[in-house]
């Protein structure tokens, strides 16, 4: 996958170069780019931000950067995901949706905000992380990359070891435990260590319903339930 970054503060990103998604990286499994769109404007003091039309507090970013920015990109078929915290939530099921693109283009903003004619002309996707106010898109652009990236094939070291995962299966995920068996009087829960997988397959189902009923039930309103979940819901 190619992630191209839009952003005037491209050296943060470095978290990005560590763990798992360094290691893809290192692997080719994705290829980052970053582009300071600061690099193209036009102004001679390098200005990229003005004061809002009608008054009011803060900068917006102008629209000659990024529009100049976005149009020496090659032409693919791709999306171009503004953040925003007026955009549409983030979640799992939108990682999943942007882990199918071979290239995905991240544009952060800094200040208020952006131009409106940016979002109206080149953006295909405004996202938010959630209900709170960053002091930019950058810490939102590497979380979404992170979430996103770790779904792609190969990445994690097994390939089942984020089908389990919270939000994938609806639920929030049941609870997990290594050796000791026992830490100090800490013990694992019996059934872990019984060998009988279909008991263990049952208790780890209930655990993440109790889980998500207890942390948050509004999951739970569009999980798919069986019946004996919702019984064990009842009970
Ligand atoms: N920029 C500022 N706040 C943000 C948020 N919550 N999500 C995405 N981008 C942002």
């Amino acid at each position: 996958m190619n992630i191209k970054v839009l952003t005037l503060f491209p050296d943060m990103f470095t978290a990005l170069d560590h763990s798992i998604v360094g290691r893809a990286q290192e692997d080719a499994r994705i290829h980052l780019e970053y582009i300071n769109f600061r690099d193209y404007s036009t102004n001679r003091h390098g200005r990229v931000d003005d004061s809002p039309y009608g008054g009011g507090a803060g900068m917006l970013l102008t629209p000659q950067p990024v529009f100049d920015a976005v149009a020496a990109l090659p032409k693919a078929n791709r999306r171009i995901i503004a953040m925003t915290p007026t955009g549409q939530r983030f979640d799992q099921t939108v990682a999943e949706e942007w882990a199918r693109e071979s290239e995905l283009v991240f544009l952060c903003g800094h200040y208020e905000g952006f131009d409106q004619r940016i979002h109206d002309e080149l953006v295909t996707d405004e996202v938010s992380l959630g209900d709170f106010v960053l002091t930019g898109g950058e810490l939102a652009a590497m979380t979404m990359i992170d979430a996103v990236v770790r779904l792609l094939p190969d990445v994690l070291g097994k390939s089942a070891s984020h089908e389990d995962d919270s939000f994938s299966t609806g639920l929030l995920e049941y609870p997990h435990y290594t050796r000791p068996a026992d830490y100090n009087g800490l013990r694992v829960p019996d059934v872990l260590l019984s060998g009988n997988h279909a008991k263990i397959e049952q208790w780890r189902r209930q655990q993440a319903l109790k889980r998500t009923l207890e942390r948050r039930p509004d999951l739970l309103e569009t999980a798919d339930l069986s019946a004996s979940d919702l019984k064990y819901l009842q009970s």
